[in-house]
This record gives C-alpha cells, structure tokens and sequence, in this order.
C-alpha cells in the first residue's frame, strides 16, 4: 500500500484523533485503552515531552488494538526513533522535503502539515496527497478549507489546531476532509485525576461526529 493508501486507511477508522501529550507511560497504556473503549482507536502521541517515545512504546506494546502515531515529528532522527517505538504513522506540524525523504527510507506513512495552497501543492508534487491542515482555526478554518476541495480535489486533509466539539461536526461535513485532531478529548483536568470514564465518554461523543 502507497503512503496516502495506508494514511487514508488508518484516518477513516475514527471522526476525530486525539492528540496526546503525555508524561507517564503507565498512564498512556491506561489513556489508550479508555480512548478505545470510546470507540477511537487511532491515537497521536506528540513528541514533546521526554517519555513521549517511551508512551509511544508502551501503547503499541499493551494496547495492540490501539493505532498508535507520533505527532510533533520535526527531525529525521525523529522518524526512525517514532518507528522503532512502534509508532503506525507520523504527523508534522509542517513540511520539508529533508522530513518527508527521510519518511520514504524509513517507509513511515507521513502525515505532513500544510497551512497554504502553495504548500499543498508542494507536497501532492511529492506524492502527498492526504495532509494535515494546521493550524486549522488560526489559518483560516472550514472557510478556507472548503475554498481548496475546488481547485485541489485529490487533496484531502485532517484539519488540527484549535477545534472543538462543535466545529469538528464543521469540519467532517466538508468533501476534502477525512477526520479532524484535537486535544479537546483528554481534558488535563480528566488525565489528573484518572478520570478515565470521563475521557471514554468525551471518545464516544467524538466517535459519534460523523454518524
Ligand atoms: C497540536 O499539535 O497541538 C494539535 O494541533 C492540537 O491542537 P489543539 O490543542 O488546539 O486541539
């Protein structure tokens, strides 16, 4: 399967991904499994934080259910490091053709982020043809997202970057979009206190979006 196969396949599975910043891998196995019990199963751990790799690790080991990704992935070093964690795909925040080369050797389905036409573009003449489209609110929101499903239509993006509930629902109304991200789904407050039953009810309100 192509890159944009294996994306495509993955993205279709859920309305909405929930992006995870995460500190304590204990904890991550504990997340996944109430994020899946909610009914989403493709999951982006941000490499931000020092035991991201080791979360990333942790899932893909004690939650096999779970699709697990890495997200925030800005170096190649990078790359290798998210795949042999176990990471099934990887998303940036922004595009360089140093990242998405380096994605092709290792055969890591990238998810490369995109705020313009212009960058768009760049990428489909890469072969990249699903996209993540950040920082969707502040760079110009469904408005803008639906004003490229005319001149780019074999371009389809997972709009991330300051959604909500409400304009998640937006969002998956539009032809060029496959599913939303958010960090909306795991309140810090809920990953706090163990409050899982609290994040399974927010991933069933989310995986009921698109229904
Ligand atoms: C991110 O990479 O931080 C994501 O875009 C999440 O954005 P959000 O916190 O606005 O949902």
């Amino acid at each position: 399967m192509s890159n944009n196969d294996v994306l495509i396949a993955l993205l279709t599975r859920v309305p909405v991904i929930p992006v995870l910043t995460l500190t304590d891998p204990d904890k991550a196995i504990l997340l996944a499994r109430a994020l899946v019990a909610g009914g989403l199963d493709v999951l982006e751990v941000t490499l931000r934080t020092k035991q991201a790799l080791k979360s990333i690790e942790a899932i893909a080991r004690e939650v096999p259910e779970a699709k697990v990704g890495a997200g925030t992935v800005l170096t190649t070093s990078q790359v290798d490091e998210a795949m042999s964690a176990g990471a099934h795909f990887l998303v940036s925040p922004g595009s360089t053709r140093r990242l998405t080369e380096a994605a092709a050797i290792a055969r890591a389905p990238l998810l490369p982020g995109v705020a313009t036409a212009s960058e768009a573009m760049a990428m489909a003449e890469m072969g990249h043809h699903v996209l993540k489209f950040f920082p969707a609110e502040p760079a110009g929101g469904v408005a803008y997202l639906r004003s490229l499903a005319a001149p780019l239509p074999h371009l389809t993006f997972c709009p991330t970057g300051g959604i909500d509930p409400v304009k998640a629902k937006s969002y998956l109304t539009l032809s060029n979009v496959v599913c939303v991200g958010g960090s909306w789904v795991t309140p810090t407050l809920a990953l706090e206190t163990d409050d899982w039953s609290m994040i399974t009810r927010l991933a069933c309100e989310c995986a009921a979006l698109r229904s």
